[in-house]
């Protein structure tokens, strides 16, 4: 059955009808679902239940070479989706149950998903898609905003597209993560993931359109007095998430959203998040497939 995609705004971003997720995609689904992927860069699937994790992991195995196990130390994470490993946890909850406490290393860890940022940049193996399952929502906020970029690197003016041509970015998740709150990492966090090089202006592989590549984790330009380089990230970051490039989505239980890191950036936004549970469950499609240990 064909699949239909509805758009969400005038760039990107749409929402999808018509698929059961739930059950294995033919062939025809899976070429529908990644030709969505490349005009919209970002898709919402509703679903009136959440996926179990079995039918998540299944989903998304078909769509790139996944994520399986942690790909950095966070001392102390006490993982409640241990027994999926392909699973990443970006809820509130803790292993017991309850609400993350205050102090919670992996609660200070996923509030860095409320800057700008794109997953895994600070990987040389970075994510193509991630694919973000709602099982429980807040009453009110917790959105998700994504930002198109290449509709941002297609607005820049002549002058900056021909400056940033070949520079090159260092992404680590350590300076995001110190910026967004996190204590000083220890030196087995810092060893467990060095940072990662990239281009900050991309060809985006499977539409061939130009793109921008920005993150938080991007701490400075190679090659650049690391003031500058910050300076000239700040102002990309700043003029491709201006609300027109932006699309914002709101949660419904259920919800499957995936995105195209390799030319969006999304961010976390505020909720209660003392008061509610917030529960998501994220799977994550890599560039190459992925050969490193399994890592606590
Ligand atoms: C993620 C992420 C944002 C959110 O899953 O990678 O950044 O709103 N999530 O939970
Ligand atoms: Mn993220």
């Amino acid at each position: 059955m064909p699949l239909i995609a509805e758009p969400l705004h005038d760039l990107f971003a749409a929402r999808v009808t018509g698929l059961d997720m739930t059950r294995p995609l033919t062939e025809d689904e899976v070429a529908q679902i990644v030709g969505f992927m490349d005009r919209y860069a970002v898709c919402v699937y509703p679903n009136d239940v959440p996926l179990s994790n079995e039918q998540h992991i299944a989903f998304a195995r078909h769509i790139g070479p996944m994520q399986h196990g942690h790909v950095l130390t966070v001392t102390g994470r006490k993982d409640r989706l241990a027994a999926w490993p392909e699973l990443v946890d970006v809820g509130n909850i803790d292993s017991e149950g309850n609400i993350q406490a205050p102090d919670s290393r992996a609660r200070q860890f996923n509030n860095g998903n409320r800057l700008w940022h794109t997953d895994m940049s600070f990987h040389p193996n970075r994510a193509t898609y991630s694919a973000l399952n709602a099982h429980r929502v807040p009453p009110a906020q917790g959105d998700t905003e994504f930002a198109d970029e290449r509709a941002a690197y297609d607005a820049l003016p002549e002058a900056m597209k021909r400056r940033i041509e070949g520079l090159v970015a260092s992404h680590s998740i350590w300076y995001s993560r110190v910026l967004s709150g996190f204590p000083e990492p220890t030196p087995e966090e810092i060893a467990s993931r060095p940072p990662a090089l990239h281009k900050i202006a991309q060809v985006h592989p499977t539409s061939g359109r130009k793109t921008l590549y920005l993150a938080s984790h991007a701490s400075h330009i190679e090659g650049m007095p690391v003031e500058e380089g910050r300076a000239l990230l700040k102002e990309l970051t700043d003029f491709a998430t201006q609300h027109q490039f932006v699309y914002r989505h709101r949660w419904s239980k259920g919800d499957v959203v995936i995105w195209d890191n390799r030319c969006l950036m999304h961010r976390a936004t505020p909720f209660e998040d003392f008061k509610y549970p917030r529960d998501m469950r994220r799977t994550t499609c890599r560039e190459h497939a992925v050969v490193e240990p399994f890592m606590h």
